[in-house]
């Protein structure tokens, strides 16, 4: 909820990569590709429902849009949602082991992964609970407060975490220890 970067000690514990040379590395098709894609539609939805959320909120969408604004912002926000619980049972059921033991020094990082993923869970669940009472179609600006206030944190945890699992795991798919 509060880091703004991955603590030097733990930074340590990963092998020497940067985040522009990935792209080029030989083995960036098999997995490593496929991870950022995936990371990259969530980020873009996230922000999506975010911004219109925020825009409802305040009270900058025109009338005769709000009606659709707000029902394609609850169906973005109810896949991120939703996608968030598949994608970090796979990480922590499948990835995160795997990696764990071909490369027992990224143990701790990857831990630190799993741990945000409860935070996530716990932002997701408040986002879950808001779209549960979602405003009705005549609702008034303020309505929306609840919701973009869940879809912003939401967002803000993704965005930390999807950055520093990238650094903890990228190079792991690449092969490099
Ligand atoms: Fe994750
Ligand atoms: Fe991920």
């Amino acid at each position: 909820m509060q880091r703004t970067q991955l603590d030097a000690e733990l930074r340590a514990q990963l092998p020497a990569s940067t985040r522009e040379a990935w792209p080029r590395h030989a083995n960036y098709a098999q997995g490593a590709k496929h991870l950022q894609d995936i990371h990259r539609a969530m980020l873009a939805n996230s922000e999506g429902m975010t911004r219109v959320l925020t825009a409802l909120a305040e009270g900058h969408v025109a009338t005769a849009q709000i009606a659709a604004a707000a029902k394609n912002a609850h169906d973005v926000a109810r896949h991120v949602v939703d996608h968030l619980h598949t994608h970090h049972r796979i990480e922590d059921e499948q990835l995160f082991p795997q990696f764990a033991r071909w490369n027992p020094k990224i143990s701790r990082p990857l831990a630190l992964l799993e741990a945000d993923h409860r935070v996530l869970n716990a932002a997701g669940s408040v986002l879950d609970q808001a779209l549960r009472s979602y405003p009705k179609a005549a609702a008034q600006a303020t309505e929306y407060a609840r919701v973009a206030q869940a879809a912003a944190q939401l967002d803000r945890v993704m965005r930390r975490h999807i950055a520093d699992e990238e650094d903890i795991v990228i190079p792991a798919y690449l092969g490099l220890r």
